[in-house]
């Protein structure tokens, strides 16, 4: 029986997972496989570094070429991180003829498509579920039992992170400031979690969903992106009162006129499925052609379900290797629709603003700039605003919680310049209304 040999770069939180899974369900894995594997070598920065699975047998390097150079490595899992030197190492395996798995969103929302070109010239297989929700099994379902479908749209939750906070804010009535110090605390935020908190981490899932969705390249840096800083429990209540909970949302559109990619708060109905995803779940949510809409949901990170995913496509990668099928790489083939701009989309929107106009002279301004409003709520005479709130609000001050009927973004920014001029406190989030 052959023995499928496996070379790892990385064993922190999803490396030390893969090998774990890899040892306990040996006999399952080695079972759907049709063959034997082992773990050859381990490469990571501190070989002298405590452990929490078995190293004993000496299978850790700090030696990228004891992997890359070993003619007998048949795959090598990266799961380190960072984009250089992961790119660098991924790239000299194909050269290597070795197949990969890679769990890296950062590199993979950058260079998919050049790594796919350069593993299908050495005829190599890559894979890398694990690159987008952790152990919810997206992508291979985009890429295999959904292609039969025209992929619509896409919208997830794909930072567990965030949606931590948002829930945490809204069932506990707490701040966006005091939930970010306790989620260090607890893991769920790196020390800078600017990546999380500013949608960075989320626009590159968008990114690697939309091109495998849509079958057209979208890279990280043409997703739109906005995140949770802004948001306010006052706002999570609001939305709350108006039948609408508060996501961060990655949105891919495949439109007629090019692809929309996007990463910003939305309010959502509170009865969609999205809206129930709490804590630090994620969900990702698809509407293709003949399937209608289906939701995958589950852990996105975290060892043991990202573990899950990569010990999967080991055996997915594995089998097509003992097959000696060709690669099948959807980044290599993509087409270069164009990407469209978020100000020529229409949106509803919840604002709420604080100015010392009336609610009429407001309504006034907003219809000169061919705003529509749907619904308008002076919150200042609302039973339920607290006293404190009151107190800090000067006298001849209201604060209006509006929601406007659909209006173009470029043509709203506008007006909100105009508003601007009368509010020093205004909030704007676009209503998610076509999911
Ligand atoms: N953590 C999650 O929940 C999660 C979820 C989905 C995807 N991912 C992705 O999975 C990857 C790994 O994440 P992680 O959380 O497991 O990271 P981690 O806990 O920080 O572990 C990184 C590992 O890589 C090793 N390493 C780093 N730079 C290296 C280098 N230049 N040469 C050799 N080894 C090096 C480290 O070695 P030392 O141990 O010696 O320091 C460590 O073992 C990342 O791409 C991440 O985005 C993570």
């Amino acid at each position: 029986m052959k023995t499928l040999q496996i070379g790892i770069f990385g064993l922190g939180t999803v490396g030390s997972s893969t090998v774990q899974i890899l040892t306990c369900n040996r006999e399952l894995v080695e079972r759907q496989l049709g063959a034997t594997t082992q773990i050859s070598k381990i490469c990571v920065r501190d070989t002298g570094k405590t452990r929490t699975v078995d190293t004993s047998n000496s299978i850790l390097t700090s030696r990228p070429e004891d992997i890359l150079l070993d003619p007998k490595i048949d795959i090598v899992v990266e799961v380190m991180g960072g984009i250089e030197k992961s790119k660098e190492i991924i790239e000299a395996a194909f050269k290597n003829g070795k197949h990969v798995v890679s769990a890296n969103k950062d590199l993979i929302a950058l260079y998919g498509k050049e790594l796919s070109e350069l593993a299908k010239q050495n005829n190599c297989h890559f894979f890398f579920e694990a690159a987008v929700a952790g152990g919810i099994p997206i992508l291979r379902t985009l890429q295999s039992s959904l292609t039969g479908n025209h992929i619509n749209k896409i919208s997830g939750i794909v930072n567990g992170s965030t949606n931590y906070i948002l829930t945490r804010m809204e069932i506990e009535n707490l701040s966006l400031e005091s939930i970010i110090e306790d989620a260090k605390a607890l893991g769920y935020l790196e020390a800078d979690p600017s990546a999380d908190l500013d949608g960075l981490d989320a626009a590159r899932k968008c990114a690697i969903l939309a091109s495998l969705g849509f079958h057209n390249l979208v890279k990280s840096n043409q997703v739109y992106v906005s995140g949770i800083r802004n948001i306010s429990l006052e706002d999570i209540k609001q939305a709350n009162k108006l039948g609408y909970k508060i996501k961060l949302l990655a949105i891919a559109e495949n439109k007629k006129d090019g692809i929309v990619a996007r990463v910003h708060p939305v309010l959502i109905s509170q009865d969609h499925p999205l809206a129930g995803v709490q804590y630090e779940f994620n969900a990702v949510y698809v509407d293709g052609d003949y399937l209608g809409q289906t939701m995958y949901y589950g852990r996105g990170a975290g060892g043991n379900p990202t573990g899950s995913a990569v010990v999967g496509d080991i055996i997915a990668l594995g089998r097509q290797v003992l097959a000696q099928t060709r690669p099948d790489l959807d980044y290599a083939s993509m087409g270069d629709k164009a990407i469209i701009d978020i100000e020529d989309l229409d949106f509803s929107y919840y604002m709420r603003l604080e100015t010392d106009l009336k609610e009429d002279q407001l309504a006034d301004l907003l219809s000169k700039r061919d705003i529509k409003i749907r619904s308008i709520e002076n919150v200042n005479l609302n039973e339920e605003t607290s006293d404190t709130k009151k107190l800090e609000k000067p006298a001849d001050k209201n604060e209006f919680v509006i929601i406007t009927e659909r209006v173009r973004e470029k043509d709203f920014k506008k007006s909100i310049e105009e508003l601007e001029k009368t509010s020093n406190s205004i909030t704007v989030i676009r209503i998610e209304e076509d999911i």
